[in-house]
């Protein structure tokens, strides 16, 4: 078997602790199981020019990790990647700040990477790159002459061309993933805009509905929805919520149901709209006031941003006015907490809510929802309030959609939510986590992986330089 090399900006280093992002939760379990190399960001900013590359191996895991400069990571992660594709590859083209030196620093941390990789790749690797921080790299590695099998997931939505075309040098940026083998996506929406993108903008021809054909190779454009490790998760929530912690947070709501939000402070996760919406639900169903405790935890993220540091604020007031003009001094009808909680402790809340809220205004998949469905006791389950733009929807299809835009709407489908009989909840459950359990996180590897190392056909094979 081919020695997989594993890249994306930030490198989940082996530590306990706090959950992070969707994409470290997908890939350590994944390259855990197969073995190979992670290669990316330490999260460390260096002080003149970042040294070599650090090394650290766990079990079957070899981490090469990389410093960044201080402008590099002002450029590249502050700028570009997060003030540029991450607010227009989530359709939010009112925030993108684009700015030519922002863009070079993107181009010039992606050479970085492709440079710090020649000093460990070899012919046979197959290499997977995650995520927008890197789209070009493909095109870094093959233009330094490496013909290995290489292959993109990207972990958050593509946009139709329409909104992708706004993207100032589009053309130079989005085509530069034609230097990839495999084009992985979370949901066929995803997967037809970019292949709309590719044919309209790019005029790469069409192979068949999967696969085109750039530069004399097949270049397959395919969708593999990332999911969670359903079974590991439901056995961890089965055990963390008898913990001590879970036990003092359930004492504390004083028999009260728990709705619960878990998201990093992000525009995209549609935080305000959703304290806007319990506002709503508290208004139009007094019943309620009293009887209920919303938990929101919201780890701050990328908060040297601007438009990050505002959604705090936002976020912020908006909870103070609601427990304001609701709160009573013996109920806080809303907990907001900032601090990051471990996989156990959020497995256990999960299990104990009455209701998972997870309302982004678009989201590539969201691994929450996912975990809030497989943490749930089957004989008597909580109930998931899930947007219609996030890429879980597809699959938690039982779940209540709801148009995250719309307040009133995700009032009355909380309240559905507290008040749904056992019955319909059972069976909304059944049917969430059979889906789960069947694309869980190690079939989501071993798809994309199967559909990389499938080589070339011959006639295609690539053209030496
Ligand atoms: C999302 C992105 C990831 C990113 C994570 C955390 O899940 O898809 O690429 O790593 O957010 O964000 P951060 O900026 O802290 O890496």
């Amino acid at each position: 078997m081919a020695r997989l090399v594993v890249v994306s900006n930030r490198v989940g280093l082996p530590k306990s602790g706090a959950r992070a992002g969707g994409l470290e939760v997908a890939i350590r379990p994944a390259l855990k199981k197969r073995g190979g190399v992670w290669f990316g960001w330490n999260g460390r900013i260096a002080e003149g020019d970042p040294g070599p590359a650090q090394t650290l191996r766990k079990d079957n895991v070899e981490y090469v990790t990389v410093d960044l400069r201080k402008d590099d990571y002002e450029e590249f992660y502050n700028g570009f990647a997060n003030r540029v594709l991450w607010p227009i590859l989530h359709y939010r083209l009112d925030l993108a700040e684009f700015s030519r030196r922002d863009l070079s620093g993107y181009l010039r941390v992606n050479e970085y990477f492709a440079s710090g990789l020649a000093q460990i790749l070899r012919d046979d690797d197959i290499v997977w790159v995650h995520d927008y921080h890197l789209m070009p790299l493909a095109r870094a590695l093959r233009e330094r002459g490496y013909k290995n099998r290489i292959g993109f997931f990207l972990h958050i939505p593509c946009p139709p061309p329409e909104i992708l075309t706004s993207l100032p040098n589009h053309d130079r940026l989005v085509s530069a993933l034609g230097a990839y083998d495999v084009l992985g996506f979370q949901t066929e929406t995803d997967a037809l805009n970019l292949g709309r993108y590719f044919s309209n903008e790019c005029r790469f021809k069409r192979l068949d509905d999967e696969t085109f054909l750039i530069d004399g190779r097949a270049v397959r454009v395919s969708v593999f929805p990332v999911g969670v490790e359903t079974e590991t998760f439901a056995r961890l929530a089965r055990r963390a919520v008898d913990t001590a912690f879970v036990r003092d947070v359930l004492d504390s709501l004083s028999g009260r149901a728990m709705i619960i939000g878990v998201d990093r402070l992000d525009y995209s996760k549609g935080i305000p709209e959703r304290m806007n919406a319990f506002e709503r639900f508290l208004g139009q169903f007094p019943d309620w006031r009293g009887k209920v405790t919303y938990l929101q935890i919201t780890p701050r993220s990328r908060s040297s941003i601007p438009e990050y540091a505002d959604i705090g604020r936002v976020v912020g007031e908006t909870v103070g006015h609601i427990n304001g003009a609701y709160g009573e001094a013996s109920w806080t009808p809303v907990r907001y907490i900032n601090k990051a909680h471990s996989r156990t402790a959020l497995a256990g809340l999960y299990r104990a809510a009455r209701v998972g809220l997870v309302t982004p205004l678009r989201d590539g998949m969201n691994l929450v929802a996912k975990e809030y469905v497989a943490a749930q006791n089957p004989d008597d389950p909580g109930v998931l309030v899930l947007s219609r733009f996030a890429g879980a929807a597809q699959e938690c299809a039982a779940a209540l959609l709801v148009n995250p835009y719309d307040p009133e709407g995700v009032a009355i489908a909380i309240n559905k939510a507290l008040a749904m009989p056992l019955a319909e909840r059972q069976e909304r459950q059944a049917h969430n986590f059979r889906v789960l359990r069947q694309n869980d996180l190690g079939r989501w590897a071993e798809r994309f992986l199967a559909a990389l190392e499938v080589p070339p056909e011959p006639q295609l094979a690539p053209v030496r330089a």
